[in-house]
């Protein structure tokens, strides 16, 4: 016989009522300019570490309201994270930055993108360079075990405007050693090099300036960058990216795409 009794309250609440939607999990706020969010993983969804989706809500007008996220957690993790920049006047952002466990989003299952391991020709290190929420295509590849394979040393270089904003980047690379998963992987191969341009710190200075004199090669301990050995992958505003750019072609280094493997590859932080 037909079961005719009303559907529970509860199990109603948890249909998707969104077209791609996914429920919120967990959401935690960094500063007032940051914040990061985990969503359910749709079953099909397959992406490469370093890769974006499109995600967002649903608008006034009724149509999504959609922008460009890296995807900051790993492929191998059953849920998705995502690091954000709040602009107050942001069309999404604005809303995005109230989400709550339990709420809805969109999210178009359709990864792609250039920050990619196999974007590049092999190496013996991997130099990730971010400014800011750039750093989010480096939370998946810096928790990738393949990252470790591929590559003798790993180094993540995060420039801020101040301590806290380098929280969501610290907090994951000081906890990777102990992770039940890829703790034993990660353990000698990832150096972690943060610096801040307006607070006081043991490290100062833009990514940049510290690339041009040589004191990053000087403070690692490390050679000049060479298109023998060392690759690139940058994550920022235009201007960084532009600026970083520049500089590794000066070491040799050339831009390479999904198409054509080279030294580095460049992706744009999307939001903000
Ligand atoms: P600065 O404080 O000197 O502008 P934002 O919060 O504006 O996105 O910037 C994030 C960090 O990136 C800041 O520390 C900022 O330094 C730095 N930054 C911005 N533009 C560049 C650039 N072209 N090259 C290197 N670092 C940059």
């Amino acid at each position: 016989m037909n079961d005719t009794r009303p559907v529970k309250s509860d199990s109603a609440k948890a249909v998707p009522t969104l077209p791609d939607a996914q429920t919120v999990t967990s959401v935690r706020h960094w500063t007032d300019r940051l914040f990061s969010f985990r969503v359910t993983r749709p079953r099909s969804l397959r992406f490469r570490s370093g890769e974006f989706v499109m995600i967002g809500l649903m608008g006034d007008t009724g149509k999504p309201l959609l922008r460009a996220y890296s995807i900051a957690s790993p492929a191998w993790d059953e849920e998705l994270e995502f690091y954000s920049i709040k602009v107050p006047d942001g069309p999404l952002t604005s809303r995005l930055q109230h989400i709550r466990p339990g709420d809805q989003i969109i999210l178009r299952p359709k990864p792609v993108g250039t920050l990619v391991l196999d974007a590049l020709l092999p190496g013996k290190r991997l130099w990730l360079f971010a400014t800011g929420t750039g750093i989010a295509p480096f939370a998946s590849l810096m928790r990738d075990p393949d990252t470790y394979e591929r590559y003798d040393e790993v180094i993540m270089m995060h420039t801020c405007r101040d301590l806290a904003e380098l929280d969501y980047g610290r907090e994951l690379v000081e906890g990777l050693p102990d992770d039940p998963l890829i703790g034993e992987i990660v353990a000698g191969k990832l150096r972690y090099y943060p610096t801040t341009t307006r607070e006081q710190s043991p490290f100062m200075g833009r990514i940049t300036d510290n690339l041009r004199t040589g004191k990053v090669f000087a403070d690692l301990g490390l050679p000049p960058m060479s298109p023998e050995t060392d690759r690139g992958m940058v994550c920022g505003s235009l201007q960084f990216n532009k600026d970083i750019m520049a500089i590794l072609e000066t070491f040799g280094l050339r831009e390479g795409a999904n198409s054509e493997p080279r030294e580095y590859v460049v992706e744009k932080a999307f939001v903000g």
